[in-house]
């Protein structure tokens, strides 16, 4: 008999998050750390998120909530989906969840079997390997062409065990955003193929110059019928700590998630939810400036990962740089521990994200301490080579 779980024990801890407490561990012991590492916007909350969570308290808004989410929050998220993705769900096609990356686990845990497989773009975000691990699934990795994912690189990956496609657009961690014609050539193959597709948009608010983030369920009808489409207030809102993301999906998928998520944490945090109705229903300027802000301080570090030496695919969206280390000759791990440990600065390593040529930089830190980063990365590149 194994004496803990074989499925649990197989799975790896994220990266980021142990690279942070890696930079933690390093910053108590009295060394000031810049880091990199965090996947989150370094913004404030916004103050009317802030009082209507003080507001929740006031109220005794401290009850169980419906499992799928409260009603004005589901309602509020069909009014988003439709004003900005242009895609029409009811109320009970909404799953309110904790976090995005619950809202994932749900689907991944009610749609896959064993032996059944989901195809992934590389590079990928880490915790999607794991998830269908978990799942019972098995991941296929599709490639990309100078990171831009492919219907005909995705096609060449189906076969009969296929049932699941995840689409993560803009993408962690390259930045890449799907263009609306290479979308419809994905959405035919999905549909021919009768697949199910998951597509992540956490990051659909930060995209930057002319690019345009386009959602796969709102191009047709029956590629509608066939995905899932993700969404978090975490990202946009800054607000990764209130674990609020959300699903939309056909109404037999959603009440499979319902059942799965009432056995396991039932309704998100009331106080969240009354949060991240506020940050959804009141005023998205915030989001605009953040998402200006973000262009900024992406130009500054491209450039300067270029200049250094750290050759970068200027990222279309999200806020993170995937810049290659080749020229550093190391792993990436190694790269990533010899940085933190020489210089105090914490980045992720590729490897984690399915890519040990390069190293993941987040563009979500305060300014100036991008610009102090950004100068010990360019020292650390001159002792390299
Ligand atoms: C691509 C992607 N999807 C989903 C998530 C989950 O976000 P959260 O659970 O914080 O809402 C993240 C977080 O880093 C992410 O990068």
């Amino acid at each position: 008999m194994n004496r803990f779980s074989k499925n649990v024990d197989s799975i790896t801890q994220s990266a980021t998050l142990a690279i942070n407490s890696q930079a933690k561990n390093i910053q108590n012991k009295g060394s000031r750390v810049l880091s990199f590492a965090a996947g989150e916007p370094k913004f404030s909350l916004f103050d009317n998120v802030k009082a209507a969570g003080i507001q929740a308290i006031k109220d005794n808004f401290a009850q169980y909530t419906p499992v799928s989410g409260i009603p004005e929050l589901k309602k509020a998220i069909c009014n988003k989906f439709k004003t900005e993705n242009k895609i029409l769900y009811s109320e009970d096609e909404i799953m309110v969840s904790n976090g995005g990356k619950q809202v994932l686990f749900n689907i991944l845990f009610s749609l896959l079997n064993k032996n059944e497989t989901v195809i992934i773009p590389k590079p990928y975000w880490v915790s999607y390997i794991e998830q269908v691990k978990l799942s019972g699934g098995t991941s296929v990795l599709a490639e990309t062409d100078n990171f831009q994912i492919k219907a005909d690189l995705i096609e060449d990956k189906i076969n009969s065990k296929t049932k699941v496609i995840i689409l993560n657009s803009p993408s962690n961690p390259t930045g890449s955003v799907i263009k609306k014609k290479e979308l419809n050539k994905i959405a035919d193959v999905v549909v021919e193929n009768d697949l199910f597709i998951i597509s992540d948009e956490v990051y659909e608010h930060f995209v930057y110059d002319n690019c345009k983030h386009y959602s796969i369920a709102s191009l047709n009808s029956e590629i509608k019928e066939k995905t899932i489409t993700v969404n978090a207030a975490s990202k946009t809102y800054a607000m990764t700590g209130l674990r609020v993301g959300y699903s939309a999906a056909p109404i037999e998928i959603t009440n499979l998630m319902n059942n799965l998520q009432s056995h396991t944490t039932s309704g998100v945090c009331s106080i969240a939810q009354k949060m991240a109705l506020s940050a959804l229903t009141e005023s998205q300027d915030l989001v605009r400036l953040n998402r200006d802000i973000f262009q900024k301080q992406r130009n500054y570090m491209v450039k300067t990962l270029n200049k250094i030496g750290l050759p970068c695919v200027k990222p279309e969206g999200a806020f993170y740089a995937f810049p290659s280390i080749q020229k550093s000759k190391l792993k990436s791990l190694e790269f990533c521990k010899k940085l933190l440990e020489e210089q105090r600065v914490a980045v992720v390593p590729g490897v984690a994200f399915g890519s040990d040529n390069h190293i993941r930089l987040s563009f979500g830190e305060k300014t100036e301490d991008m610009k102090e980063g950004l100068d010990r990365m360019e020292k650390f590149m001159r002792c390299l080579t």
